[in-house]
Order: structure tokens, then C-alpha cells, then sequence
């Protein structure tokens, strides 16, 4: 493959953004390939090469790159009405409406920016709400770039996990590991009268992908309800992709106090949102004393997008089909890794996917999951399999990002460029990309 423009464009980059990107995860080594245009469910690099895209924006398009009819002329006759005006519009409403009639949390609904204003916005509210300052963390999880949750350590010894935060914020975080029982319940005896919040990912979802054993979120709900703090669902990545149109909370059979939402929300646009009960949401300005607002919250040609997107999945087969096609693609990376690479964990659920490089094989593989980690204990591969963030970072995550990314990218197949972000089928994805991606797996595993 040809990659001279993008090399030239990145050269050019450099010189006027910092790292060449303007989101840190893009600047792959030892350069990104700059995207042409979207066609389906791949992408077309500047020199015109072609990628079955599993990236899919980082979650958002549920649809590949061609909207389905309504939703593009939705945005065109939004786009072009206004767009925007910092007064109400009927389609801020009719989109909150269906968000709410669909997730079982959600009574009412704050539309923001971000999935990172979202969370911002969610820890502020929780806090307001309690009048408690701490708020616990899974490690691993992400929640965007914000102040309280990018923090590392344990709740022993928190501290910030990039320059710029103060020790002094991130003293009132707690992380603790994701599927440890004992842990969190530790963490709530100690200080359960000062914790505003627990927010979690239902899947860690940046982290390799790690699916919660059973139980877990039903721990974490008690644990809130008995100490009086909140239960935060960050559903900016499953929200609308995993559990169909319930999200998560659904597919669980938890419902969580708030909820978190951000990509596949605003349909291909930037957006996030804060769902809850009304009891909680309307702590926020102007109905309570939260402060929150935004020049392009609730942007008109978002709210279109995001409604339709959400409409057209509600009367279409979108969740059937890339369920479907997310099984395929793990059963077929499953039966590739016990030939090829017994040792690593094949993990995801509905639409997505990805392959944690573990280093250790159970004996043997009869009876493993067939189509990604479900976290059963009778399975062999149960005690190696991911189930904290510490687990997948001990992976070998050097050999996706320096060998394994690169041969499937030279094979035609665009995946996360790093061992922790997820993957995503989309309803533009067909049986053959799966066939193809399948073939270049085999090749570069
Ligand atoms: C679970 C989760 N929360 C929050 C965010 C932040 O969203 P954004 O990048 O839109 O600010 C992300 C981004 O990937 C995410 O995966």
C-alpha cells in the first residue's frame, strides 16, 4: 500500500496541532493514514486505499458512513433551516421523548456536547444532589477527559493519571477494580457516607472490553441504595449498541440513578446527554442548583440525526443484523486463536469486539465461549480470561500496536489502534467484509 499523501499530510500536521491529531488515540505510529471519505462500512484512505472500517467514528456510527435515507435528509433540512438558533426546538423534545420511553432509567434527559461533558456534568449533579464529594471509579474505565475520573492508584492512594490534575482533586476519587465484589464493598464501609456516586461503564469498554460477572451491577445497586449514593451508568459507548434500544441497563437488568450517553445519541454529530430520574435530573439549572448549560447543547441538526438514527433503528432490522454479524466475527476470531493463538481471549457482546492478547492458556478449550467472554465460571478459560483493567493492560499489548494493527491494516481492515478500545460492527457491514476480516486475521495473528 501507498501511504505518501497521508505521510505528507501528518508532516504538514505536525507543524500546527500538537501531535498532529486533535484526539490523542489517532496519532498511530509511526502515522496515521488521513481518511478521504467514508463508503459503507469502510473507509478510503488519501491515497485511495480501502479499509473495512471497525473503528466506526469510535462508536457513534451505528450505520457505517451512509446514513439511512431519513436520517440524511433529516440533517440537510436542519442544516439548512438555521442551524442553530440558543432558543428551544420541537426536536430537542420529540428526541427526548424517545430516549426516555426507551431506557428504562431515563425520566428525563439533559442533551450536551460530549460524552466528557456528560460525565462532567453527571459527577456535578451527583454531588450536588448528595452534597457528598467522593465518587468511586472502576480502573481501567474512561470517562472522558475530565478532572474526577482521570485518576489512578486505588482508593488507598489516589492519584492523577495525567499532569495537569491537582492531588487535591483527585483525592475524591476512588477506583477500585471492576468485577471485585470484595473490593467495593470494602471501599463503602470505609466510606460509603461520603460517596456522592459510583460510575461505571456496564462493559469496560476502553479497556479490551471486559463483560461484568455475574452479579457484579447488582452489587454495586444494593451497595448505592443502602448508603444512600448514586448509581452512575456510563453508557456513552453500549448505550444504543449493546441491549438494542434498552442499552446496557437493559440488557443487565440493572437500572441504574443516571445515565450517561454520547455517541450513537447525536448520530454521527457531537453530543452527549445526562438521563435520569426527574427527582435527580432536575437538579440541574434552571429547575434546580446545579449549574449546567451550553451554547450548542441541544444543536438542532444533532437532536435530527440522533432521533432518526434511533427511529429508523426502532423500525428496521439494525440490531439484528450487526449482532448477527458481531457473532460471526467472534466465533470466527475464536476458532482462529485456538489454532493459531490458544492463549488469547476472544471478548465483546452484541456489535462489539475485540482480542485481548492474554498470556496464559487454560488446558483445555472444549466448552470455552463460543463468541466472545461472557464471564461463565464452568468455562476452561475463566480463570484467565480479563476481569479488571489491570488484567488487560498485563496483556501483550506492545504486539497489537507494533505488529498486529499494522498487517491488518496492510491487509485492508481498520481496527482500534491499540490493544484497550473496543470495536465496532455496523448495520453497512456485510458477510463478506466479515469473510475478509476473517482471512486477514488468520494472516496476521
Ligand atoms: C465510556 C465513555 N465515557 C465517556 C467518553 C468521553 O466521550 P467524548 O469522547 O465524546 O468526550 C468516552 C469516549 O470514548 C467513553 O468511551
Amino acid at each position: 500500500m501507498n501511504h505518501e499523501r497521508s505521510r505528507d499530510l501528518y508532516d504538514r500536521a505536525l507543524s500546527v496541532m500538537p501531535g498532529g491529531v486533535n484526539s490523542s488515540v489517532r496519532a498511530t505510529r509511526p502515522y496515521p493514514f488521513f481518511v478521504e471519505r467514508g463508503d459503507g462500512g469502510h473507509v478510503i484512505d488519501a491515497d485511495g486505499n480501502r479499509y473495512v472500517d471497525y473503528v466506526m467514528g469510535y462508536g457513534p456510527l451505528l450505520y457505517g458512513h451512509d446514513a439511512p435515507e431519513p436520517v440524511q435528509s433529516a440533517i440537510q433540512k436542519y442544516a439548512s433551516a438555521g442551524p442553530m438558533y440558543g432558543a428551544p426546538t420541537e426536536i430537542e423534545v420529540e428526541h427526548a421523548e424517545f430516549v426516555a420511553r426507551h431506557v428504562p432509567s431515563v425520566e428525563m434527559i439533559r442533551f450536551v456536547n460530549s460524552g466528557t461533558e456528560a460525565t462532567v456534568s453527571a459527577v456535578r449533579l451527583a454531588r450536588g444532589y448528595t452534597g457528598r464529594d467522593k465518587v468511586v471509579i472502576m480502573q481501567g474505565g474512561y470517562h472522558g477527559a475530565q478532572e474526577s475520573t482521570l485518576v489512578e492508584g486505588d482508593a488507598d492512594h489516589p492519584r492523577p493519571s495525567t499532569s495537569g490534575i491537582p492531588q487535591e482533586f483527585a483525592k475524591h476519587t476512588l477506583p477500585v477494580p471492576f468485577n471485585d465484589e470484595e473490593a467495593i464493598q470494602e471501599v463503602f464501609e470505609e466510606h460509603g457516607d461520603d460517596i456522592a456516586a459510583v460510575l461505571v461503564e456496564p462493559i469496560l469498554a476502553n479497556m479490551g472490553i471486559v463483560m461484568p460477572v455475574d452479579g457484579y451491577h447488582q452489587t454495586l445497586r444494593d451497595l448505592c441504595d443502602d448508603y444512600g449514593s448514586l448509581l452512575v451508568f456510563d453508557e456513552v459507548i453500549t448505550g444504543f449498541r449493546v441491549g438494542g434500544l434498552g442499552c446496557a441497563q437493559s440488557k443487565f437488568g440493572v437500572t441504574p440513578d443516571v445515565t450517561t450517553f454520547g455517541k450513537i445519541v447525536g448520530g454521527g454529530f457531537p453530543v452527549g446527554a445526562i438521563g435520569g430520574k426527574s427527582e435527580i435530573i432536575e437538579q440541574f439549572t434552571p429547575a434546580g442548583d446545579v449549574f449546567q448549560s451550553g451554547t450548542f447543547s441541544g444543536h438542532p441538526v444533532t437532536m435530527a440525526a440522533g432521533h432518526e438514527y434511533l427511529k429508523y433503528a426502532a423500525e428496521n432490522d439494525v440490531y439484528d443484523h450487526i449482532n448477527r454479524l458481531g457473532e460471526k466475527l467472534r466465533e470466527g476470531i475464536t476458532d482462529i486463536c485456538a489454532d493459531q493463538a490458544p492463549e488469547y481471549t476472544v471478548v465483546g457482546t452484541d456489535s462489539m469486539f475485540k482480542t485481548v492478547f492474554t498470556r496464559e492458556q487454560p488446558a483445555m478449550l472444549d466448552g470455552q465461549c463460543e463468541a466472545g467472554c461472557q464471564q461463565r465460571p464452568d468455562c476452561p478459560r475463566y480463570d484467565h480470561c480479563p476481569k479488571t483493567g489491570g488484567d488487560v493492560a498485563n496483556a501483550e499489548t506492545e504486539r497489537w500496536e507494533r505488529i498486529f494493527w499494522h498487517e491488518m491494516k496492510e491487509q485492508g481492515v481498520f481496527l482500534t489502534a491499540n490493544q484497550f478500545e473496543s470495536q465496532f460492527v455496523s448495520y453497512a457491514h456485510t458477510d463478506e467484509d466479515i469473510e475478509q476480516t476473517l482471512e486477514a486475521y488468520k494472516h496476521a495473528l
